[in-house]
């Protein structure tokens, strides 16, 4: 695979205008028909050297050789032209628009807008069934579930005619189902010529579906492996430079009073569709209770429930004996609930606020945060290096924009928000989607901790080990209904809890009914 790589780079350097060196002598190639996987921690520069791929952000320095052709790129359409796709971390698409204006937008219109429109359209359909990403060309894209956004924007690249795909963590937001769908797409892909690049924090995909592996670290290339010869263990190894356990002493728990408490809650959507059937559930002081569940089965609907922005929600829902149905999301969290949302860039952060003030903009409410009317810069800026230094955020200052954090530093400063507002209640939904393995643990370590203090816990995770490992109990939810309670997690297989997942497996009625502790 060696002999003429079909993309080559050579010591590229990138240099942001703050002076962050995003990558320093980086070399990379990429072999025709491969599926190659970049590795690394966040901010390790991974995405920054995939834009210099797709020409979104220009060297500093280094060369860059297509089919052995010099090339240099001052935009992602130069690059598309030559063939080259990329599906971004964060989703670029417009959620007011629908999936076939997403598609076209942006491309030269060849013939009369209207004869476009359809083409478009048909060749949504076309591709769509051909790599079988079933989507509606239609729907708007604000009503999609993050998983058929993805395939909108893997469509995008392909309706574009790209043979080198980049894939900047697709899998993050996907349900494990969605994801062994994607590698099946994937290796069609392959078969069919077209080179991949898989950017993942999940090693055991990257070992499922990759030729070879580039590891990056602090900017640099580590080295490059073919799959087959490295460990999970290595490559965890390589990127952190030390092992990553991934289980935890939880020691003895005893779970205190109840603080959620959720009755009866019924929800019919738009359809008629009752999508949550009667549920209830308890969660007390110091308790972590994972709800685990295939995409689409209520979850999101519940948690919206529980977060204030379900109107026509049913039942009842209380926080430490105060109603919050039907209660606005800034009344839900003055009741001290804390939401870690499934997306990060909708609901999460405000992209040009600094991170300081992504940080403390839970405790505005706060009198000890204020005052008079300006809120104490001093004791902010001494808060948010805390929390930098605590969570292991890689950026230069706290006034640092958020949105030019990495990705994953990005999702850290969300999740430091949110669970040091001391909340009586966190509500955690993928609470580790796109950090790397050392910021997991790190995460994890801190739920436990909270739970330790008596924090109560609802822990929603599409990552099944993630779920067994951190839960204290479990729940399972199934076409709207909890189909299965286990009071200790840890007793449960990966296997049991798939069963469950998918309906084949359910308990009666009064077991799943011990979840209500009264
Ligand atoms: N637009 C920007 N301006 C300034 N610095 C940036 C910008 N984009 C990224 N950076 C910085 O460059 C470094 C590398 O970021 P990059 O996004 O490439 O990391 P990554 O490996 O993709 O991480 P992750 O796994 O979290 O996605 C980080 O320190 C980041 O803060
Ligand atoms: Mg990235």
């Amino acid at each position: 695979m060696e002999t003429s790589p079909l993309l080559e780079i050579t010591n590229i350097s990138k240099v942001y205008p703050n002076g962050v060196v995003a990558n320093a002598n980086v070399d990379f190639s990429l072999a025709k028909g491969e599926i190659h996987a970049i590795v690394g921690e966040n901010g390790a520069g991974k995405s920054t050297l995939m834009k210099m791929i797709f020409g979104m952000e220009e060297p500093s320095e280094g060369e860059m050789r297509l089919n052995g052709q010099k090339v240099k790129f001052r935009s992602p359409q130069d690059a598309i032209d030559s063939g080259i796709g990329m599906v971004h971390q964060h989703f670029m698409l417009v959620p007011s628009l629908t999936v076939v204006d997403n598609m076209i937008l942006g491309m030269e219109p060849t013939r009369g807008f209207n004869i476009h429109y359809k083409e478009a359209v048909r060749m949504t359909r076309e591709l769509s069934a051909r790599y079988n990403l079933a989507i509606d060309p239609l729907a708007r894209v604000e009503d999609l579930t993050v998983g058929m956004k993805q395939k909108v924007e893997i469509l995008k690249v392909l309706i574009r005619g790209a043979r080198i795909l980049i894939l900047d963590e697709p899998t993050a937001v996907l349900t494990p189902q969605e994801t062994e769908e994607l590698f099946k797409q994937l290796q069609a892909l392959k078969r069919e010529g077209h080179t991949i690049v898989f950017i993942s924090h999940k090693l055991k995909e990257v070992k499922a579906i990759c030729d070879r592996i580039t590891i990056m670290r602090a900017g640099k290339t580590e080295g490059v492996f073919e799959t087959s010869s490295v460990s999970e263990r290595e490559i965890s190894r390589l990127m952190v430079g030390r092992d990553v356990v991934l289980k935890y002493d939880k020691g003895d728990r005893k779970p205190g009073r109840p603080v959620l408490q959720a009755r009866n809650l019924i929800y019919v959507n738009a359809e008629a569709k009752r999508v949550l059937q009667d549920v209830g559930f308890t969660i007390r002081e110091g308790e972590i209770l994972g709800i685990a569940g295939v995409e689409g089965n209520g979850q999101s609907e519940l948690v919206r429930a529980l977060t204030g922005s379900l109107p026509g929600a049913e039942g009842s829902v209380t926080v430490g004996g105060e109603s919050i149905l039907g209660r606005s999301i800034k009344d839900i969290r003055d009741r001290g609930v804390s939401y870690i949302p499934e997306d990060r860039m909708r609901q999460g952060a405000a992209k040009d606020a600094s991170i300081a003030d992504n940080l403390i903009s839970m405790f505005y409410r706060l009198k000890a945060w204020n005052r008079g009317p300006l809120l104490n810069r001093k004791k902010i800026a001494a808060f948010s290096e805390a929390q930098i230094e605590r969570y292991k955020i890689r950026a230069k200052s706290p006034e640092q924009p958020i949105g030019m954090l990495s990705g994953g530093n990005m999702q850290k400063v969300v999740v430091a928000r949110e669970c040091e507002a001391a909340p009586k209640l966190l509500i955690a939904e993928q609470p580790t989607r796109g950090v790397d393995v050392g910021a997991a643990q790190l995460i994890h370590q801190r739920l436990l901790e909270m739970r330790a203090e008596g924090c109560a816990i609802l822990l929603l995770s599409a990552d099944l080990n993630e779920i067994l490992e951190v839960s204290d109990s479990l729940l399972v939810l199934y076409d709207g209904q909890f189909v299965a309670y286990y009071p200790d997690a840890s007793q449960v297989t990966e296997e049991t809890l798939g069963f469950a997942m998918l309906g084949v497996q359910r308990q009666s009625e009064a077991e799943v009914r011990r979840a209500i502790h009264d």
